[in-house]
């Protein structure tokens, strides 16, 4: 191609912009990309949060938000807005991310205008249809359409050949995320949000928790947050910070069973460099997201995941990270033995990188250089050694 590539990054929730502004920047950065970013705004407020942090203005913004959205009203209007833009844009090749419905309606946009897809964050599986819901089968639904996938890690590529994806279209390049985790993490950092400054990370056991999950809503959330209670009520010495999703779904049951409760901060959602900054510093986190569950590894904190399986495997081996799924016992047992057992955390709470080096937007923007003919270099696939 003697022209530069048009690549255009579409996304539109909070982690999926986390994930993705590492790239967009470095898309920027290439001589031979001509890069723009629509945003479809699933998120609104927390996704906006995310652009200021990382100062990228979109050149695209469908603002498609709607209080209590369903899975339909999310497709369609990404669907029909995503078709416009890309008629008028004529990208070369369309970036998607994860597996939100963003991602899948962006793909599908992308395959019916016959533009190509670069899949970020590909591969990963749980095989389970409704676990996570409807997360496990819009990437399953992307990679049937992805013309380039870009798979965090060896075991990721390893399930899509499964798949019958032609190997050579493959790209192991590490998780954008640790790039991100590069950029914000620092040992001088002065909180943004108020409580979180306010907070006594030396002296108190911090748990840091996040759920909001679909599939977790209803009794799931009621469980893990009387389980929560619990924790807090029995251990003096233990501070619970929870940044509470603005789903109203989430906050109705969060704010009654832990709203008032001593140790307990109920805050608003914290932008990205608040939130990878907490986890530096907090004791331990308890949370249904994948992407904290990539990141502590690399800060060396111990995770309990609040789900009944995770499709991130590679923390659970380097042995950070351990599933307690969704009943108030069970939770309530993992959390005991990390704040009582001494041994016990430790051995969890080690530095393992199963996830990246930071160098995972760099290898992706080589592999459309590659692909587009650019370079005659395939780049190199990032290799762990967790
Ligand atoms: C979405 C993704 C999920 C991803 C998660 C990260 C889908 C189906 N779900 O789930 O894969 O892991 O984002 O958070 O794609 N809201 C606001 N302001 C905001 C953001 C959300 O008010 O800035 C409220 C709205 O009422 C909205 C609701 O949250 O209707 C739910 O948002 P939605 O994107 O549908 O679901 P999430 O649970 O955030």
């Amino acid at each position: 191609m003697n022209r530069k590539i048009k690549a255009m990054t579409v996304f539109g929730t909070r982690p999926e912009a986390i994930k993705m502004a590492p790239l967009a920047l470095e898309l920027k950065r290439c001589p031979d990309i001509e890069a723009t970013v629509c945003v479809t705004a699933q998120h609104r407020e927390m996704l906006d949060q995310v652009l200021t942090m990382f100062d990228i203005k979109p050149d695209y913004d469908l603002d498609i938000m709607k209080e209590r959205q369903t899975l339909v009203g999310i497709t369609t209007r990404v669907l029909e807005g995503l078709d416009e833009v890309i008629k008028q844009a004529r990208p070369d090749v369309v970036l998607v991310h994860g597996d939100t419905t963003t991602t899948f309606a962006g793909a599908l946009a992308a395959f019916y205008n016959q533009v190509k897809v670069g899949h970020v964050e590909a591969g990963l599986r749980t095989y389970d249809k409704y676990s996570p819901y409807p997360e496990e089968i819009n990437r399953c639904l992307t990679s049937v359409m992805t013309d380039f996938h870009f798979a965090p890690t060896a075991q990721n590529r390893q399930s899509l050949i499964r798949e019958n994806i032609d190997p050579s279209k493959i790209y192991v390049t590490g998780n954008t995320v640790i790039d991100a985790l590069a950029r914000t993490v620092q040992r001088d950092y002065r909180f943004a949000d108020e409580s979180l400054a306010a907070t006594d990370f030396d002296s108190k056991k911090v748990i840091l928790v996040t759920a909001h999950r679909r599939e977790n809503l209803g009794e799931p959330l009621k469980n893990i947050c009387t389980a929560l209670r619990h924790i807090v009520e029995r251990y003096p010495d233990t501070h619970i910070v929870y940044p509470v999703h603005l789903n109203p779904a989430v906050r109705e049951v969060a704010f009654e069973i832990l709203g008032g409760t001593e140790r307990v901060s109920l805050i608003d959602p914290v932008g990205a460099d608040d939130l990878h900054n907490a986890m530096a510093r907090c004791y331990m986190v308890m949370t249904d997201s994948g992407g904290l569950q990539e990141e502590a590894p690399s800060l060396a904190k111990p995770v309990i995941v609040l789900r009944n399986e995770t499709e991130r495997p590679e923390a659970v081996a380097a042995g950070t990270v351990k599933v307690a799924g969704v009943k108030k016992d069970d939770i309530i047992a993992l959390a005991k033995e990390l704040i009582e057992d001494k041994a016990k955390y430790d051995e969890m709470a080690k530095a393992a990188n199963p996830y990246g080096d930071g160098h995972a937007s760099g290898r992706i923007v080589e592999a459309l250089r590659y692909e587009f003919g650019k370079c005659a270099q395939r780049p190199c696939d990032f290799y762990s050694e967790d």
